[in-house]
């Protein structure tokens, strides 16, 4: 495995890759690596000649009260994992050359991006798709890979896809997860022991969701009510949002008349987690 760290560098070897006919897959991270990203770099080996990973905690898509600066970094045992996963290269930029300080140009995703986690992180979309658009430039991706975990991240990264008409297959893997339930984030490492066992209700209060929908209930608010009664139990947890929406528009769903997805902000303590579930429905 090779460690990039300049664009040049980065650029010059996906030129090299595509004029050879190998097929090339990415995955962008802002590392600290766990399982979720590890099975990202699968898939992506199993399915490409080159893999390439950036590794870029993207000051854009971070709010000014948000954890930029403690967001946690440990780029040795990153290296290892990565090349335990099977990357080819991995791009490790600097911000002053990601943003130069005469940088003007964002990419925004409108409608998409203001919902749900948009609402709460004015601007984090728009630092998601400017960095991921850019990223795609330089590592020119046949293929590239992200996590369900961040459900509205996947669905703001396909519409830039077409409506950029960029030349990227998206790929997208399911959500890691603990041997309890708990979503894999880098954020978990936040978490306090008793924060961690709080943090379980997230995932229960989805199952618990599911379940009701497959019994029958049809009533958007009824679900949304359960999963707020659930989660307001929890004396660390303070609910963002709880949403059950349409998977491609996001839109709030009142009649559940086919699949949803069920998806959660919750502060536990300090840390903010997210969560979601897509409930296939058939009538
Ligand atoms: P990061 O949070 O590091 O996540 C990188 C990729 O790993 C994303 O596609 C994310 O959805 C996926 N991922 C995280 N946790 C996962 C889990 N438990 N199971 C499966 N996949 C998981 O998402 C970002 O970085 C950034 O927004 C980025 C796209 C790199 C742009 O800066």
């Amino acid at each position: 495995m090779r460690v990039i760290e300049s664009v040049a560098d980065i650029k010059l070897a996906a030129r090299a890759a595509r004029c050879d006919g190998k097929t090339i897959g990415f995955v962008p991270t802002m590392g600290f690596f766990h399982e979720g990203h590890l099975s990202l770099m699968r898939a992506a080996r199993s399915e490409n000649d080159l893999v390439v990973v950036s590794l870029f905690v993207n000051p854009t898509q971070f709010g000014p009260n948000e954890d930029l600066d403690r967001y946690p970094r440990d780029r040795n045992r990153d290296v290892e994992l990565a090349m335990g996963a099977g990357t080819d290269l991995l791009f490790v930029p600097r911000a002053e050359e990601i943003y130069p300080s005469d940088d003007c140009s964002r990419v925004v995703v409108r409608r998409l991006s203001e919902k749900l986690c948009g609402a709460s992180r004015p601007g984090h979309f728009e630092g998601v798709a400017t960095v991921v658009a850019k990223l795609f430039n330089m590592t020119q991706p046949h293929r590239a890979y992200f996590g369900l975990k961040d459900y509205q991240q996947t669905v703001v990264i396909r519409r830039m896809v077409a409506d950029l008409h960029l030349d990227v297959d998206i790929v997208t893997l399911p959500t890691v997860r603990e041997s309890d339930g708990l979503a894999l984030s880098s954020r978990n490492s936040y978490l306090s022991p008793e924060e961690r066992r709080t943090a379980r209700c997230l995932k229960e209060s989805l199952e618990l969701a599911e379940r009701r929908i497959h019994e029958g209930d049809r009533l958007g608010d009824q679900i949304r009510g359960n999963i707020r009664e659930r989660i307001g139990r929890e004396k660390l947890a303070r609910i963002d949002y709880v949403s059950v929406s349409d998977p491609q528009t996001l839109d709030e769903v009142s009649q559940i008349t086919g699949d949803v997805v069920i998806s959660l902000a919750v502060c536990i303590g300090e840390t903010r987690l997210i969560d979601n579930l897509v409930v296939n429905v058939t009538s």
